[in-house]
């Protein structure tokens, strides 16, 4: 397997994330996030970790994008922090915070490397969660505004795009199951959540469409198989319901579908009380790429205990097969099959990769990080992109997750998933073997 297999126009890349890497959670006029509120509980986030340095890229961003350009990527994601923008969600917005971007990706383009913005990569400013968050009618409004203003502001320099990043991952973590920020929980606040966010993907992609000429507009999903335990109708039954909110909940509205309520009676309860058709206008949007985000599948069986749902995932540590450290199932053959599922939708007209990748248990010793299985996920998963392309299924990029160990969310700093090894520290970044397998990759 060679680059050139993916063809000439395939973009390659890592994507980040502000919260994740940025730190200086109270420099540059920067306003309170809701994983700034979060982390101050206790309890919540592994060892009690806190974002307030990360990997200090708020300083350190030059550099940073240097690693990016040694390893050989042409791509740099990151997110925009709303609340350097605009500190209270809305209103004033904020000079030190709108010339921070500016500074990422002037280096960006000084250094030749392509920057890919993602405007909502889960910090939405405390408060804006203090009025509800994605839970309140008036989120639209304020996320619409500061997509407006992002769009008008750098537009003119970057052109690619990604309106939010896994609507399905914070709307369910964060608001039904309380494990991310705000820490809200029960599904009248998850189904509220989703169809603000539902609708805020598609406004925002049409904000964009109208401000930014050239743009290249995309989301990002995550995706994964939801594979039954046994043959049994009523694990079929579970996995069925499990795909629906998993995986077709938020990018079937975005393709005209509506929210797929069919095979489900609960979802249509809440369509009936939720959406209109109206909104199903609103939600809709042509993408000029849909962004899949996958890390693992799911095996899952029938528990008549878990409300709603009624399902319940077999962790791949039971079922004995190998995985990663957050005890992630490694199975690049899942992968290809969910690229082909989403592929499998006619007005999907192509699909990037806008987040893969693995943390495993990684050593600095001396000045060298030997992580094997690292490389070897990696050649297994770009094997079955390549696979997928060969069937004829557009895939045009592929974003590595990640550039730098950072803070991964609930498990802090522990989970590390760099292709470059940060030491937090002394913040000293030291390139692992899996960054020089890549380099070596994308040098030929
Ligand atoms: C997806 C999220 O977008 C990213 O922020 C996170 O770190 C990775 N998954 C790994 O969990």
């Amino acid at each position: 397997m060679n680059r050139t297999d993916f063809g000439d126009d395939f973009l390659w890349g890592v994507a980040t994330a502000a919260a994740q890497i940025e730190g200086a959670a109270n420099i540059g006029g920067k306003g309170p996030t809701i994983w700034d509120t979060f982390s101050k509980r206790p309890t919540k986030i592994r060892k009690g970790h806190k974002p307030d340095e990360a990997c200090d890229f708020y300083h350190r961003y030059q550099g940073d994008i240097a690693l990016v350009k040694t390893l050989g990527f042409k791509v740099f994601r990151f997110s925009i922090a709303w609340a350097r923008i605009f500190p209270l969600g809305t209103g004033m917005p904020n000079k030190e915070g709108i010339a921070f971007y500016h500074r990422i990706i002037d280096e960006c383009l000084r250094q030749d490397i392509l920057p890919m913005i993602t405007l909502y990569h889960w910090d939405l400013p405390e408060a804006l969660s203090q009025l509800g968050g994605w839970t309140a009618f008036g989120i639209n409004a304020s996320f619409n505004e500061y997509v407006l203003f992002c769009a008008k502001e750098y537009g003119d320099k970057v052109k690619h795009w990604i309106v939010i990043n896994e609507p399905f991952g914070f709307t369910s973590l964060g608001y039904m199951l309380g494990i991310h920020a705000p820490g809200a929980s029960g599904v009248g606040n998850f189904f509220d959540a989703a169809l603000h966010t539902a609708i805020a993907q598609a406004d925002g992609a049409k904000i964009l469409r109208a401000e930014v000429g050239q743009a290249v507009i995309g989301t990002a999903f995550s995706c994964s198989e939801i594979i039954p335990y046994t043959q049994s109708v009523q694990d079929h039954l579970a996995a069925k319901r499990m795909d629906t909110l998993m995986n077709r909940f938020f990018v079937e509205p975005v393709l005209g579908m509506g929210f797929p309520t069919a095979d489900w009676d609960v979802l249509e309860k809440f369509a009936i009380s939720h959406s209109t058709w109206r909104h199903q206008q609103r939600m809709t949007f042509d993408f000029d790429f849909i962004g899949l985000q996958n890390y693992f599948p799911l095996v899952v069986k029938y528990n008549a205990f878990i409300p709603v749902i009624q399902a319940w995932e077999v962790k791949a540590r039971s079922r004995k097969v190998p995985h990663t450290a957050m005890g992630w199932e490694i199975n690049a053959d899942s992968f290809y099959r969910i690229i082909k599922q989403f592929a499998a939708y006619p007005s999907i007209r192509n699909i990037m990769i806008t987040e893969n990748g693995a943390a495993f248990h990684d050593k600095l010793v001396g000045h060298q990080v030997k992580d094997q299985e690292r490389i070897e996920y990696f050649e297994k998963y770009l094997q079955a992109i390549l696979r997928a392309k060969q069937e004829g299924i557009n895939v045009t990029g592929y974003l590595a997750w990640t550039l730098m160990d950072n803070f991964e969310w609930a498990e802090g700093y522990q989970a590390r998933f760099g292709l470059v090894y940060n030491d937090f520290k002394t913040q000293q970044r030291t390139i692992k073997e899996s960054g020089y397998w890549w380099q070596k990759f994308l040098s030929k």
